[in-house]
């Protein structure tokens, strides 16, 4: 296999320790202590990386805090906008190293990292740059009691300190998610990145010290989920958090949000339905199933997990979603033939086989793949795996696994369909294939999911709401719905009579 080679730029910036981001300069860890990242391809230790504690989960708070309530609430709304397009414009620029950085720290392929974050991350910066001159009040036709003269208006102030708590699966897309509405509204953040993929975060925070922007305005902690975010999520500093990752981890962050009351949005798990109807063009319909499942190694938390295949074409669904599944070359994400890279961690390798064997165990028939492929050493890697549990006894029918595993079911009757696609803790995203417009409508109004996508997967916008109901979260991100969630609304009434 040929590996890519590290750009200059990336090799430079991988061999010195990196320290943490605070108040617009690099500082040492208050615990002096590194930790190192992980190459989920071959387990070699890479880069050195700060572990934030309390104190420095402080000292970024507190700097967050003068950024806000000093330079940047006077930086004009269009001023914004500029800083955040140079923003844009240096990430795209550094696009060959960030997407070279990304695949090491998860593992995912080069070509996905350069076209499925990076550029999405510098288009969504643009997306919410767009924004600041747009966040508008309104004058409201009031009617006084007392028959007053009464003008009320009403304007959207950002909210304060933002928490931005992500995970590893896109390291540098969620980031933007969420850094982009926080810079639009005029809020500033401190970042604290997934402990198994740090550096990408890192590396934004550097383009972010080049754009221009007032000291403060960001500030990045890499550390762990213990020490470095869960005292963030609890500071009484801090006015929001948004959180992308575990449901469990999310229950967390909702309870250490309770003790100053800060805004919450959370983005977690989901077991989405996936329903292709018996009409469907089958092999549009199983190669886009097999990518909704198989994109970025399962790793996706809209994953389509949940295949609910008409009887009548079940046969031939299996037949296509095996094909596409032997079509992946699992290997390194830097080498360029790779379609399918490692998972990220030991530990989420250990779920996902767990998975496979308990599958296994509980009669889950196994249709291709289930085994760690041989012959690419210590990597995490995994098999593109397909199980068919027609009734849907198995657990891998009902539980999150986050991995390349899927599970196809059959269904004959679309009222008990809806009804079993709708039994989930979760409800993030849901999808039908088919060619039949009032199925497709009819079918998509009954699906409870945050995102439903007909004849597609994974189509996600910068202007479009994203999230989940149910225990799949709270609150939308993306489009106009995530301002929202970074300001608040005041509501102010003059008294005009003489
Ligand atoms: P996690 O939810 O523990 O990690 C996500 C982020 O939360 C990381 O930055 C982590 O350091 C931080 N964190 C962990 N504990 C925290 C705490 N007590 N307070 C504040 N922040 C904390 O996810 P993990 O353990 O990496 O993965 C476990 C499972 O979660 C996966 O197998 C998958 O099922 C799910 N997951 C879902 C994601 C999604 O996109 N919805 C992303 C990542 C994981
Ligand atoms: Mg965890």
């Amino acid at each position: 296999m040929a590996i890519l080679n590290l750009s200059t730029d990336v090799q430079k910036f991988l061999s010195e320790p990196k320290k943490l981001f605070i108040g617009g300069e690099w500082v040492e860890p208050s615990s002096k202590s590194y930790f190192p990242v992980e190459n989920p391809a071959d387990l070699s230790h890479f880069a050195q990386v700060s572990t934030a504690v309390e104190q420095d989960v402080d000292a970024a708070v507190g700097a967050a805090k003068a950024a806000f309530e000093g330079e940047w609430s006077h930086v004009q709304p269009q001023e914004r906008s500029k800083l955040m397009l140079k923003l844009a414009d240096l990430i795209e620029a550094d696009r060959e190293n960030l997407a070279q950085i990304i695949s090491l720290e998860n593992g995912k392929p080069y070509t996905n990292a350069f076209h499925g974050e990076v550029t999405i991350t510098a288009n969504i910066i643009r997306y919410f740059a767009g924004w600041p001159s747009k966040i508008e009040g309104s004058t409201i036709p009031v009617s006084p009691r007392g028959g007053q003269k009464m003008l009320n208006y009403t304007t959207k102030e950002p909210v304060g300190v933002c928490a931005l708590i992500v995970p590893w699966n896109f390291p540098l897309s969620m980031c933007a998610w969420k850094l982009g509405p926080a810079l639009a509204t005029g809020c500033t953040s401190v970042l604290k990145p997934a402990e198994q993929t740090p550096l990408s975060a890192i590396r934004l925070a550097e383009l972010f010290a080049k754009a221009g922007f007032p000291k403060g305005v960001f500030n990045v902690l890499t550390g762990f989920g213990d020490r470095a975010g869960a005292p963030l999520a609890a500071h009484k500093d801090v006015d929001k958090i948004a959180f992308t990752g575990s449901t469990q981890v999310g229950r967390l962050i909702a309870q250490a949000a309770v003790g100053n009351m800060k805004k919450v949005s959370l983005e977690l798990g989901g077991k989405s339905p996936n329903i292709i109807m018996p009409d469907a063009d089958i092999i549009k319909a199983a190669k886009g199933s097999a990518d909704g499942i198989f994109y970025n190694q399962g790793q996706v938390c809209t994953a389509a997990s949940r295949l609910y295949v008409h009887e009548s074409v079940l046969d031939q669904t299996l037949e296509e979603l095996a094909k596409h599944a032997a079509s992946h070359i699992v290997g390194p994400g830097l080498d360029p033939e790779t379609t399918m890279g490692p998972l990220v961690s030991q530990a989420q390798h250990k779920i996902v086989t767990g998975y496979v064997d308990k599958a296994l165990n509980e009669g889950a028939e196994l249709i291709c793949g289930g085994k760690v492929p041989s012959g690419l050493g210590d990597g995490y890697f995994m098999e593109p795996t397909v199980f068919l549990d027609k009734q849907e006894q198995a657990c891998i029918s009902k539980e999150e696994i986050f991995g390349p595993v899927l599970t196809v079911m059959s269904w004959h009757d679309v009222e008990e369909l809806v009804f079993r696609a709708n039994d989930s803790p979760f409800g993030l995203a849901a999808g039908v294939w088919t060619q039949n417009l009032q199925q497709a409508h009819t079918v998509a109004a009954r699906l409870k999911a945050g995102s439903v996508w007909i004849n597609c997967w994974n189509v996600v916008d910068p202007a479009s709401p994203f999230g989940g109901y149910k225990q799949s979260g709270w609150g939308r991100e993306m489009g106009k719905n995530v301002i929202d969630a970074y300001t608040e609304t005041k509501s102010v009434f003059i008294d005009l009579s003489e």
